[in-house]
């Protein structure tokens, strides 16, 4: 049998789409597609990224499309597509305007791809992750959204500063939903294996604990225009890879519980065993009191969203 390049396919060429088919490319992650309804958006940027790699010496294919036949039989599809916040679009627009984009391109992938894994990325993330599980019919092992590797990203940075050490000794995990509600877990935070709350006061790790919980909303703010890019397509593809390469990662993910943590029928962030065949495995440990109540907080958010798409009929 002919040696088959993996497949990767990105929907939106937005910001964070077109970050992610550049990391994705340069990785030599297999080939590239990126799909927008902006087809010129979609092919130019492609072109783009492809003469980069003349420079930067990767080799894969990327292409522009706007026809999802282009992207058939893909072995991981992201979906970025949406409309971003912006002022004066309230969040139940938002929530039915994401909705019907995440829900289109699903039936797309379901026609193309049957059988990708999926990861979500379109905000509010853990909503649309739900919405995308529905429209596409996959098994749970085939639907995740990102939104855990970026989150426990952002509070590894700010412990990494904070201590002046490199990022890369810096472990941790961060639960629940995304944004605001999120649940970062500092007695699970490491650094070069020394656990973070004997390095830094409970004040300090609280004050970092809330940073990353705002973090999208921080550069929100400093951009004005937009949001987060570089650090959203870096934990993409982080996901992507380990499904490509198989690499049996255990990264923070919103998967579809059945039980476990005492949820069921909900997409939540839990520690993900990622491998070829998407999620292999939801790892489940004991949370104490603090935790379990910061973590139920958590999932009482995501029901609510889940509950609003019923209400406005999504
Ligand atoms: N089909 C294909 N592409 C679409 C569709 C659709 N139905 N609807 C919108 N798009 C495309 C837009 O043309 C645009 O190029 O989605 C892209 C979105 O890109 P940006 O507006 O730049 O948004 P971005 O910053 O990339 O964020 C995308 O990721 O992190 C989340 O909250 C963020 O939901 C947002 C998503």
């Amino acid at each position: 049998m002919p040696f088959r390049r993996k497949k990767i396919t990105i929907i939106g060429a937005g910001q964070v789409g077109a970050t992610c088919a550049y990391i994705a490319a340069s990785r030599d992650m297999g080939d590239v597609v990126l799909l927008d309804r902006a087809e010129g958006m979609a092919k130019g940027k492609a072109l783009d990224i492809l003469q980069a790699g003349a420079v930067e010496l990767f080799d894969g294919t990327v292409r522009g499309a706007a026809d999802y036949d282009d992207t058939a039989g893909s072995d991981v599809v992201v979906v970025t597509a949406g409309s971003p916040r912006r002022p004066g679009l309230s969040r139940d627009d938002l929530l039915a305007i994401n909705a019907g984009v995440v829900g289109s391109c699903c039936l797309e992938i379901k026609r193309t791809s049957p059988e990708a894994v999926v990861i979500i990325v379109t905000n509010p993330l853990d909503a649309m992750t739900f919405v995308a599980s529905r429209e596409l019919g996959f098994p749970r092992e085939r639907v995740l959204g990102m939104a855990g590797v970026l989150d426990s990203a952002r509070f590894r940075s700010f412990v990494a500063a904070e201590l002046s050490v490199s990022v890369r000794d810096v472990q941790a995990l961060v639960l629940g939903g995304h944004g605001d509600s999120m649940v970062p877990m500092p007695r699970h935070c490491f650094v070069g294996g020394v656990p973070l709350t004997q390095l830094l006061s409970p004040e300090r790790i609280q004050a970092l604990v809330e940073r990353a919980r705002r973090g999208g909303d921080e550069i929100v703010n400093l951009l004005e225009t937009g949001s987060a890019y570089y650090a959203p397509a870096a934990s993409i593809v982080q996901m992507a890879e380990a499904v490509l390469r198989n690499q049996r990662r255990i990264l923070p993910c919103a998967a579809l519980l059945q039980g476990e943590y005492g949820v069921s029928g909900l997409f939540v962030g839990v520690p993900c065993l990622l491998g070829g065949q998407g999620l292999e495995q939801v790892c489940e440990f004991e949370l104490d009191e603090t935790e379990r109540a910061a973590f139920d907080h958590s999932v009482t958010r995501v029901r609510a969203l889940v509950d609003d798409l019923a209400r406005l009929g999504l």
